[in-house]
């Protein structure tokens, strides 16, 4: 059986064979979502950030942004997109198995988006701990599949997916410490590594930290 200890060795064999173009624009729900939720910038922590698309669009936006994942390739790609952009000052990368360790401070934004991975990790611990890092009045937004795209790795007839509600009870979240800003699943068009295109559903939770 995988278990998070092939988390390196895995995500590295992903990125050192993708072209790294790819995943270098931001997900269109992130932009949605802070445009109207967190329109001034702050401080941000992208958690499993892949080649960026994130986190060199918010320090674009003025965002001092934490780059966080497991693959030193990936964060190597970050570093260099930053330089390429001008905004070297205001993107960190930062290597870690968050199965295992996870960034010190609280941040404006703890963004998690399509955290997704094929082995084994405490996947909801990590996302309880992302909440744990999200300052007063700041925001968690997780965005994730809800639905499986064709090209997606989860195929199968037994693939279920949780509800944004189910999603939200598993965080096991203080009532009174959080405003639901958001929580639906609604539909897109994606776009697969070859061009090909679907509609998938998407979770999306927009969480603010109310002080
Ligand atoms: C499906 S990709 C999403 C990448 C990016 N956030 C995006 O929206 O395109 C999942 C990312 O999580 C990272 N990741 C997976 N497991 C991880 C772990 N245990 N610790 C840190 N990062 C991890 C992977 O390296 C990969 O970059």
């Amino acid at each position: 059986m995988r278990t998070h200890t092939d988390s390196t060795t895995f995500w590295e064999n992903h990125y050192s064979g993708l072209d790294a173009r790819l995943g270098t624009k931001p997900n269109a729900v992130l932009e949605d979502v802070l445009a109207t939720l967190a329109p001034t910038p702050g401080t941000a922590l992208d958690l499993g950030c892949g080649h960026g698309g994130d986190a060199l669009w918010l320090a674009a936006h003025g965002w001092d942004v934490t780059a966080v994942d497991v693959s030193r390739t990936a964060l190597d790609r970050v570093a260099e997109g930053a330089r390429d952009r001008g905004v070297a000052d205001r993107v960190h990368p930062a290597r870690h198995d968050l199965a295992e360790t996870f960034p010190t401070g609280r941040f404006d934004l703890v963004s998690a988006a399509y955290f997704h991975t094929p082995l084994d990790i405490p996947r909801t611990r990590v996302l309880r701990r992302a909440a744990e890092s999200v300052a007063d009045s700041g925001l968690l937004v997780i965005v994730e599949h809800a639905s499986v795209a064709p090209w997606s790795w989860q195929t199968g007839e037994d693939v279920r997916f949780p509800t944004p509600e189910q999603v939200l009870a598993s965080l096991e979240l203080e009532d009174d410490g959080w405003h639901v800003e958001r929580c639906h699943a609604p539909q897109r068009v994606a776009t697969g590594p070859q061009g090909q295109t679907a509609t998938v559903t998407d979770n999306i939770l927009a969480l603010r930290r109310t002080p």
